[in-house]
């Protein structure tokens, strides 16, 4: 459920028309709604009631900072994946011993950053790691909370970019080998053996795959209990799907699918949800520039590029995409719905029936809210566009559009023309 409808065939974001929002801001812009955001977080937060959960949003999937000020103040904590995330977070009040900083490849500087904010734990996922933080963490005086990321090995159907539960993948530890870990962490100096975590992908529509996780890293718990290792935390991450296209997940079946295996453990239990809480609260709207007919095609080019929103290249994502004002009734047409950017893999959809639609006309993108403004780029030269929150009937300007200074902050010309010594 969202807070983007349609009132005598305008759209609206909450008590706003969107068209009022672009009359002043311009296109490509993105729009999220706070009413969404909240009524996600007391969803899941609803679903996980009567347990001992954390909710850490991954906020890689949205991380502006108003963003993170909202769930902050709902009692959230966070999933980080980066020094530039926790100071994000921070920054935006986040309390410390809250967050979770997870990846396969944190740098010294990384681990010190989490170390001297005194994070709630660092999630480990190979054997060198384990050794570089006790290392670190010695020469800072300080104990690292660790928790060891475990591979279950299990295939959660969706698309392979963002399926990581499966053997092959760069992410966790073998199954066969997380009770070895354990016992090695035991004795390397200043760690503290606080949990044990998983992910198992993204976007995951069925519940059986979080069963299965459930089932085999409480079978690790137990085993390491038999070895004399209590854990205080059991981290189970993100990955509860959206409807894109698809059918709306049940929170509640969610919880208790994780929960279920879990239930007579006594342990904190931590949840990473990004995509589920911030997905369906944001849209991309943008203005179509052109209709270009070709003998075989209808392209509608817009304002918006895959710099903006990379999804349906990358990830052959589907966004479905509403006029912003609705023409009356009319046939649909089919057409490729493309971005300006010099590829042909610029595109938001293809071969969509839509109603038809002519230059000057806004579009909305819809469900734009996880992986869309934070994996924008500056390709082709293009300004990241601006992020806007909009809170009953006011907006914020949250993210400003960005200008040429932006573009070419840092750079500086030097002179390269061809010297005698070449
Ligand atoms: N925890 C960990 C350790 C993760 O790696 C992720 C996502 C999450 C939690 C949150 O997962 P979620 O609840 O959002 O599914 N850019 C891709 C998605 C990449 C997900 C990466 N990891 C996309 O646009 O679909």
């Amino acid at each position: 459920m969202n807070y983007f409808d349609y009132r005598d065939g305008r759209l609206f974001a909450e008590e706003i028309p969107v068209s009022e929002i672009v009359q002043r801001i311009g296109t490509p812009v993105y729009i999220y709604s706070a009413r969404t955001l909240r009524r996600h977080f007391r969803i899941i937060r609803q679903a996980f009631e009567g347990t001992d959960t954390l909710i850490c949003y991954a906020m890689k999937a949205l991380s502006n900072l108003s963003i993170l000020k909202l769930f902050s103040d709902l009692g959230a904590g966070f999933d980080i994946v980066s020094a530039g995330e926790l100071m994000r977070c921070l920054k935006a009040g986040a309390d410390p011993e809250k967050i979770v900083f997870s990846g396969v490849g944190k740098t010294d500087h990384e681990i010190e950053t989490a170390l001297t904010a005194d994070i709630l734990m660092i999630n480990v996922e190979s054997r060198p790691e384990l050794y570089r933080i006790s290392e670190v963490a010695r020469r800072l005086r300080r104990d690292a909370r660790v928790s060891l990321r475990v591979n279950p090995d299990l295939d959660p159907g969706t698309h392979p970019h963002i399926s990581t539960g499966h053997r092959d993948s760069k992410f966790g530890i073998p199954l066969s080998q997380v009770r070895e870990y354990y016992a090695e962490a035991r004795s390397l100096p200043n760690l503290v053996l606080a949990g044990l975590s998983t992910h198992i992908g993204s976007q995951i529509t069925d519940t059986s795959p979080f069963v299965e996780a459930g089932r085999k890293v409480a079978g690790i718990v137990r085993d390491l209990r038999a070895d004399g290792i209590a854990l205080k935390y059991l981290d189970l991450g993100g990955g509860l799907g959206i409807p894109y296209q698809e059918e709306p997940s049940d929170p509640a079946k969610y919880a208790s699918a994780l929960l279920g295996p879990l239930r007579e453990l006594g342990v904190k239990i931590i949840i990473e949800p990004g995509r589920v809480l911030v997905g369906n609260a944001g849209i991309m709207v943008t203005r179509v520039l052109y209709v270009k007919e070709t003998d075989v095609k209808r392209f509608v080019v817009v304002d918006g590029a895959m710099n903006d929103l990379i999804r349906p290249v990358l990830y052959e994502a589907y966004h479905e995409i509403r006029p912003v004002e609705e023409r009356g009734h009319s046939a649909l047409e089919t057409a490729d719905v493309v971005g300006p950017v010099c590829e042909s893999g610029d595109f938001f959809a293809r071969e969509r029936q839509l109603p038809p639609v002519e230059a000057g006309e806004l579009l909305a993108i819809m469900s734009a809210g996880a992986y869309g403004f934070v994996m924008a780029s500056n390709y082709n030269s293009r300004p990241r566009a601006p992020e806007i929150v909009v809170d009953g009937s006011r907006f914020h300007v949250v993210r400003e559009r960005e200008n040429f200074d932006d573009l070419v902050r840092g750079e500086s010309i030097v002179s390269l023309r061809e010297g005698p010594d070449a």
